[in-house]
This record gives C-alpha cells, sequence and structure tokens, in this order.
C-alpha cells in the first residue's frame, strides 16, 4: 500500500505510541482487502461506549492511548452509553457500573470526542454529505451514512473508528469504492408499508434471507429520514447490509447498475406478515415497551404523543423511549416531555434497550416496534418479544 512520508512517520513511531498503533491497525487491514492507498475522513463515529459491551479490557487500551497526548484529528461522536448519564439511578443502574461508564466517557472526551452517545449523529445535526469518507462504527449509523446520505464508510469497529479517528485516515477499500456499491438483488415491494416497524420489517426479512447482499428496492412510495433509518438498522441486524438503494429516494438509485442485477425478488403481505409472526413469543403480561431504536428522533416522540391522545400508560406496564439528550432537550423546552411522563411514558437519553444492563434480563416480556431491537433482546433466554406497529402497541398497553 502507498503511504505519504507523513503516513509513515506516523506508521514508525516517530509521533507517538498511540499514533503508530492506529497506523498499525488501518493499515493491518487495509492490507488483508488490499487497499491501494489510506483516504482523509471527515468524521468518524464511535462505538465501544457502554461498559456493558466493552467491559474491563477497555481501560488496559485506554492506558495504552493515554502514553501520549493525542487528539482526534477530526470531529468524532460517540455511540449510546450503558445508562442515561443523568438519570442512571432511576434506571436501576448500581453505583459501580455508572463510575466505569463515567470514566469511559471521559477518557473519550480527553481525546476530544463529543459526547454526543447515540446512534443516530445524523439526527441531531451531524448529517453527512454525499460522497464524503466517513468511518462511522455503529451499522445503521453506517447504513444510513451510505445510503440516505450517499457518503462512504465501511462498518468499522470500537477501535477502528477511533484509529481513524486519531490520523484522520481510514484505508481505502469495501464501500469507499464505487464499484462494491452496485446492488446485487432487486426487491419489489408489494406489501404496503403502513408504519415504521413495516419498514423494520422488510429490512430484516432481506437481511435474514440475502446476507450481506445489496439491495435495490423498487416500488416504495415514502421514504423519509426516520423510515430510512428503521429499514437500515433491520437489514443490518439481521443480515450485516450496510448500503440500500431505493428507487427515487436514495442519492444513488439513478446511478447504480441495475441492468445487470440477475437476482429479482418479491416482498409481500406474506412476507411482511411473516417476520410480525416470528417476533410475536409474548403469552401474556407485557412488562416494558421499549421505543427507540435506532435513537427516537423528535418526530417519533410526537408521533407517539399524537397516538396517545388523552390516554395514559396501564398501570403494570413500563414505556420507555431511548432518544439523544440533544433531542430530549428538544421534547422538554416544549413541555412535551412533561406531559409524556405524566401518563407513564419515560425518556432515557444517552442509552438504549440493547447496551443498557436495565432491559436486557431485568424485563422478561418486552414490546417493540423495532426489528433490530427484538432481534437482540431475544437473544436472552429469559426475553420473549413482540414487534408490533406503534399504534396497536399503544392500544394495547394504554387505558
Ligand atoms: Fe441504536 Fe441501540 Fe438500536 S445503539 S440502533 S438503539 S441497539
Amino acid at each position: 500500500m502507498y503511504l505519504t512520508k507523513t503516513q509513515e512517520e506516523m506508521l514508525s513511531g516517530a509521533k507517538g505510541v498511540a499514533l503508530a498503533k492506529s497506523m498499525e491497525l488501518i493499515v493491518k487491514i487495509g492490507d488483508v482487502y488490499n487497499a491501494n492507498q489510506l483516504i482523509p475522513i471527515k468524521s468518524a463515529q464511535v462505538a465501544g461506549v457502554s461498559y456493558l459491551t466493552v467491559g474491563e479490557s477497555i481501560f488496559s487500551f485506554f492506558d495504552l492511548l493515554a502514553k501520549d497526548t493525542v487528539k482526534v484529528k477530526v470531529p468524532t461522536w460517540l455511540n449510546p452509553a450503558g445508562m442515561d448519564m443523568k438519570n442512571w439511578q432511576e434506571m436501576g443502574i448500581s453505583s459501580d457500573f455508572a463510575e466505569k461508564q463515567f470514566k469511559i466517557i471521559k477518557f473519550y472526551e480527553s481525546l476530544g470526542i463529543e459526547p454526543t452517545l447515540t446512534c443516530a449523529p445524523y439526527l441531531i445535526g451531524h448529517q453527512p454529505s454525499f460522497g464524503e469518507n466517513l468511518a462511522w462504527s455503529e451499522s445503521s449509523a453506517v447504513s444510513i451514512a451510505n445510503s440516505f446520505y450517499g457518503a462512504r464508510t465501511n462498518r468499522e469497529g470500537a477501535p477502528t473508528s477511533l484509529a481513524s479517528a486519531l490520523t484522520g485516515l481510514t484505508a481505502n477499500y469495501g464501500l469507499h469504492l464505487t464499484e462494491n456499491r452496485n446492488p446485487e438483488f432487486l426487491i419489489k415491494v408489494k406489501a404496503n408499508l403502513d408504519s415504521l416497524s413495516d419498514y423494520s420489517a422488510l429490512g430484516y426479512w432481506y437481511g435474514k434471507n440475502f446476507h450481506g447482499s445489496i439491495p435495490y428496492f423498487e416500488n416504495i412510495s415514502h421514504l423519509d429520514i426516520n423510515e430510512a433509518k428503521m429499514l437500515a438498522s433491520a437489514l443490518a441486524a439481521s443480515g450485516s447490509v450496510a448500503l440500500y438503494h431505493v428507487k427515487d429516494f436514495t442519492p444513488e438509485s439513478s446511478s447504480v447498475d441495475i441492468k445487470n442485477i440477475e437476482e429479482k425478488v418479491e416482498f409481500t403481505e406474506y412476507e411482511k406478515k411473516g417476520i410480525y409472526e416470528y417476533f410475536k413469543q409474548i403469552r401474556k403480561g407485557v412488562e416494558l415497551v421499549a421505543i427507540g431504536c435506532p435513537h427516537a428522533s423528535y418526530e417519533d416522540i410526537k408521533l407517539i404523543h399524537a397516538i396517545l391522545q388523552s390516554r395514559e400508560i396501564k398501570k403494570n406496564v413500563e414505556f420507555w423511549i431511548f432518544t439523544s439528550s440533544k433531542t430530549k432537550k428538544l421534547v422538554e423546552v416544549e413541555s412535551l416531555l412533561n406531559d409524556l411522563e405524566s401518563r407513564g411514558i419515560k425518556i432515557y437519553a444517552d442509552t438504549c434497550m440493547v447496551v443498557s444492563p436495565s432491559v436486557g434480563g431485568a424485563f422478561k416480556n418486552i414490546i417493540t416496534n423495532s426489528a433490530k431491537a427484538a432481534h437482540y433482546l431475544c437473544r436472552a433466554d429469559t426475553t420473549m418479544v413482540d414487534l408490533l406497529p406503534l399504534k396497536s402497541l399503544m392500544k394495547e398497553v394504554t387505558e
């Protein structure tokens, strides 16, 4: 792989251990994928934040980086943590866990990383531009960046996204290359997509059946950012799909090559129903409704408020919405937060139902409108999940 003089210097350790280790990692991965060079990135999104998912080992990695005074070279944002950074006690988080979580965030901040603590940075003003190269790591954010905005990123792991943030570079392979962004399956969507969970069902069905391949969806009549994120997250959860195209909506849909696609499949009401059936596990007694995977937008929360009307959440049911602190603040300003809270809905920021210890294992029966959340939550042996459209879900848990 060709390296510039400055890149060679960083790799040799002339600019410190942290940069040398970061370069080593990026170059090694680039070599595996036959990258010809390193390319500059515009931003990074770093996973490996929740203490639940990173554990103690993160601290020895931090010790290594702390040998030098390094700062990120591009705007860098953090994925959700394991708890709401303000209301962690209310979530039932132990002080020991909280202490470790604060330590992790503090270290990332010392590197110059903005503690956004969200998997949807594009909802809080960090939308990438068309054609920009990035190093993002959370799977749904990666897919949105590639698909909805036409930016270019591979799905980075926590260490590689951080290495890219510190060096401002990534290896030129995979989805950074135009020739790897063509669709492989053409999907005619014949089912109605009437709710966010229907988009989620479509993504989950595709990923389950055509793992790792890029779809081109036809016949979808509407795709806003909220629908796109549900589709993206489900595609990534069931099939590790990091890029999709939707005719007339996504920016590369008119330029990619669809003439040579041999595989053509239909998504009908039958396939859609099949996904809802697959996640119909609860026999009786819903304990928790978990919304906000990916993190809820302002519009998502407004929609819940509108569907709720004058009703309240049933006494024995918890209803939690997960979002970013920035979005929560927006909801708070409009006194929407007070109204939702007074009727039994809690909004937690900075974390989510999958990366917080307060959900998985703590609740047995959980309803959600996200196939990605359902996918991860039911992996705990003791947890049963139902996937439902928002309106049906609200009907079931309100009075
Ligand atoms: Fe985001 Fe957590 Fe879902 S990180 S995409 S809300 S699993």
